[in-house]
C-alpha cells in the first residue's frame, strides 16, 4: 500500500494509502479526492481523471499508450507531465508519488 500525495488546486494536500493493482483513479475516487470525476469509469474515453504528475516522478511511470496520448490532447490544463490517472496501475514502486489535480476539474 504505497502512500500517494494528491495536491489540489488550492494547494492543500491529502495523502492516501493506495491499494496495489488498482488504478490511481480508483484509489482517488475511493479516498474522496475532489476533482477526479472519472465519468467513463476508467475506459480512457473522458479525460476527467486527468492529473499532473510531479516531474520527479513522471519518468518513473510506464509510458502512456496511444489512446491515452490522444485523450490528453483534449484536457483543459495540459502539462508536460499530464497523465490520465485511470491508466496508471498502482504498485509498491509508486511509494511517495505526488500528483496535482488540475484546477479546471473542480
Ligand atoms: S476515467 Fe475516463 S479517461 Fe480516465
Amino acid at each position: 500500500m504505497p502512500k500517494v500525495k494528491f495536491i489540489t488546486a488550492d494547494g492543500s494536500e491529502k495523502e492516501i494509502n493506495a491499494d496495489n493493482d488498482v488504478s490511481l483513479m480508483m484509489n482517488a475516487v475511493n479516498n474522496g479526492i475532489d476533482g477526479i470525476i472519472a465519468e467513463c469509469g476508467g475506459a480512457c474515453s473522458c479525460a476527467t481523471c486527468h492529473v499532473i504528475i510531479d516531474p520527479e516522478w513522471y519518468g518513473k511511470l510506464s509510458e502512456p499508450q496511444n489512446l491515452e496520448k490522444d485523450m490528453l490532447e483534449f484536457v483543459a490544463e495540459p502539462s508536460d507531465t499530464s497523465r490520465l490517472s485511470c491508466q496508471i496501475n498502482v504498485t509498491d514502486e509508486l511509494e511517495g508519488l505526488i500528483v496535482t489535480v488540475p484546477s479546471a476539474q473542480y
